[in-house]
């Protein structure tokens, strides 16, 4: 069994959506989380899945050492960034196959505020981007997009609420896909 560890930083409602899928293909060995108060702690103590918190220090070094021994101690064959609002290091990236969920339709509106960037640019549609990390900001190969349109009216939450609608499904799609392309790196 391939193994996955998710890392999120607040609700987690793409965390569940990957927890529930009976189908996945691999078994999720860890939720990992930068903050001790995340939502998406409590669900995976819900699914018995166990969970980390590493905390940002105010040396940034340190925290992507601490992160990295964390996720190598757990083995993972793939890492899945669902809703994780932090940028991983360069050496964690090249240590493992890293996949990333992102609000918008790359390479438009990559970073933190996608959702409220596209509303900013008058955009009719924007949508959701499942893609390889790399060290660039949500610049890597892109393995999956659905397009979600902006109705008259929406605001960053309604907009963000129908895009994360179509992102669990995609998410949970590209996990299927990816994960039998990897090797094994655990036994
Ligand atoms: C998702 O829309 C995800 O794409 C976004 O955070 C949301 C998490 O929702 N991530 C980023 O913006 C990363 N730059 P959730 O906490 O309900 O799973």
């Amino acid at each position: 069994m391939k193994r996955a560890v998710i890392l999120a930083s607040g609700n987690g409602s793409l965390a569940q959506a990957i927890i529930d899928e009976p189908q996945l293909g691999g078994q999720i060995v860890a939720v990992v989380s930068d903050r001790a108060d995340a939502r998406v702690l409590e669900r995976a103590r819900t699914s018995a899945i166990p969970t980390h918190v590493i905390e940002m220090k105010s040396d940034r070094k340190v925290w992507d050492k601490e992160i990295l021994d964390c996720v190598n101690n757990l083995k993972p064959d793939l890492v899945i960034s669902a809703g994780f609002m932090r940028i991983l290091s360069p050496d964690f990236v090249q240590t493992f196959p890293t996949i990333n969920s992102h609000p918008a339709l790359l390479p438009l509106f990559p970073g933190a505020h996608a959702v409220r960037d596209a509303l900013a640019a008058g955009a009719s549609e924007t949508g959701t981007t499942i893609h390889w990390v790399d060290q660039g900001i949500d610049t890597g190969k892109i393995i999956m997009q659905a397009r979600v349109s902006i109705l008259p009216g929406d605001n960053e939450a309604s907009l963000h609420e129908r895009i994360k609608e179509v992102e669990r499904g995609l998410i949970v799609a590209a996990i299927k896909e990816v994960l039998p392309t990897l090797e094994s790196r655990h036994g």
